[in-house]
């Protein structure tokens, strides 16, 4: 008898392992994917505890503060200046169409009104008030997508255990179980799902913290189908810098466009999953108050234009001050890179990597039967395009519709111009036959 039951068993076992292999998904999540595609711009938002010691978000763990100290932060906590309906328009005007939240980050403090921790903004806190739940309500006024950051590991609970490769001098003394903490991080995650309409993605970071230790199982795959049962249109990322995990619905770069890897997390292959790479304003994610080293608003537009020329979508980080308030110098460079979308929207959204692969001098992008071509950087008056198959109708300089002279043969397509284009990006639309 008991060799029937093991048999059973090892049947089921194999076949939940099939099924966890075998990540369908749902319609609904195969549109949101698209979706995502065509909105090609994000905000990131770091900001919690550690945004008061405005040393960035690693503080915890880099100067192996005590937890329980860290922790006396949440009692002085009090942006008076927050106001999500700001945040959400000032995002709003740059273009962006959707912004990711810290909800939970590596120190472990929740941005919400949970009830499976009192370490949160509304129990800890004199300010009291749900932050996810305003960010979710002013989305929903503006049109923008709301997507969630959630990291998978912990600096301060006891049960984060087995610890991974960070963390070690918070502090901890007793260790409890990973299941418990498993199971805290189901709850938080249906939590998120369920008390604050429809969410755009799940963005998961930490399972870095036990690349020593490969073997370590995050039990991902029955947190994923939690995730897509309570919202198929969910999609899941995460930034464990490999390539994308079954179950998962993007995959993530960081501080690199794929393809690139100067920041050292980025050597896996490019899945044919919807990619995205982010990339911080300034050099920090989480409020740093002596790092005032923004980028320019060209090198900004750049990236973004360099990003939809990789097929990929930016989300660019933006780290909010402790009392509340977007630094002044982000909220200027949101607006200037809105102004730029406002003219070159149209070569951007909705568009995917065209068909001329990345050069020096730039990228091309491609909705329907146009290409756009984006000069960023060229010294020449003519630019060649290997462009074999493609028969060009029409070639205009986007922003004024003056038409661009060209030659096209067997090997592809001359542009020539009458002057050396030095726009921050200069676009050629090609109206393809
Ligand atoms: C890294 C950092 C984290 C940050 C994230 C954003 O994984 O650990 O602090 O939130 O990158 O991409």
């Amino acid at each position: 008898m008991k060799k029937y039951v093991n048999v059973i068993l090892l049947y089921l076992l194999g076949l939940t392992a099939i099924q966890a292999q075998n990540y369908v998904p749902a319609p609904e999540n195969l549109k949101a994917r698209e979706e995502f595609q065509n909105n090609k711009f994000g905000v990131f938002l770091h900001w919690g505890l550690y945004s008061m010691l405005a040393q960035g978000e690693w503080v915890l763990h880099r100067e192996n503060l005590d937890h329980m100290e860290y922790r006396k932060l949440a009692s002085g906590f009090y942006p008076s200046l927050f106001n999500a309906d700001e945040w959400v328009a000032a995002i709003k005007a740059s273009g962006a169409k959707y912004i990711c939240f810290t909800t939970r980050h590596h120190d472990g403090f929740s941005m919400w009104d949970t009830k499976y921790s009192d370490y949160n903004i509304v129990n800890a806190t004199p300010f009291k008030r749900d932050i996810v739940k305003e960010l979710a309500e002013a989305c929903q006024k503006h049109g923008i997508k709301l997507h969630l950051y959630y990291s998978h590991l912990d600096w301060d609970r006891e049960d984060y255990y087995p610890l991974g490769r960070t963390g070690h001098g918070t502090g901890r003394k007793n260790h409890g179980e990973w299941k418990t903490y498993y199971e805290f991080m189901n709850n938080q995650l249906t939590e998120l799902l369920t008390n604050y309409g429809s969410i755009g993605a799940i963005w998961f970071d930490g399972v870095w913290d036990h690349d020593q230790d490969p073997d370590f199982d995050w039990q991902l795959p029955e947190q994923y189908a939690m995730i897509h049962k309570l919202q198929p249109a969910c999609l899941i990322g995460n930034n464990h810098h490999q390539v994308p995990f079954e179950g998962e619905d993007i995959q993530i770069f960081e501080r690199d466009l794929p393809g690139e890897n100067t920041a050292g997390l980025s050597g896996q292959d490019i899945s044919r999953l919807p990619l995205e790479t982010c990339e911080t304003m300034n050099g920090m994610w989480g409020y740093k108050i002596v790092d005032q080293n923004y980028k320019s608003v060209e090198t900004l537009i750049h990236y973004l234009v360099k990003a939809a020329g990789r097929n990929a979508n930016l989300l660019m980080n933006v780290g909010p001050q402790p009392n509340g308030e977007l630094p002044e110098v982000a909220v200027a460079r949101l607006k200037a890179m809105g102004e730029w979308m406002k003219v070159y929207g149209e070569t951007i959204y909705g568009t995917r990597g065209g068909d001329v692969t990345p050069r020096d001098w730039g990228v091309t992008t491609r909705k329907g039967n146009k290409l756009y071509v984006h000069i960023l950087n060229l010294e020449d008056e003519g630019l060649f395009l290997p462009l074999k198959d493609q028969k060009i109708k029409k070639a205009v300089v986007f922003k004024n519709g003056n038409p661009v002279k060209f030659r096209q043969d067997k090997q592809g397509v001359v542009l020539e111009f009458q002057e050396i284009p030095n726009d921050v990006d200069y676009v050629v639309e090609l109206t393809l036959n």
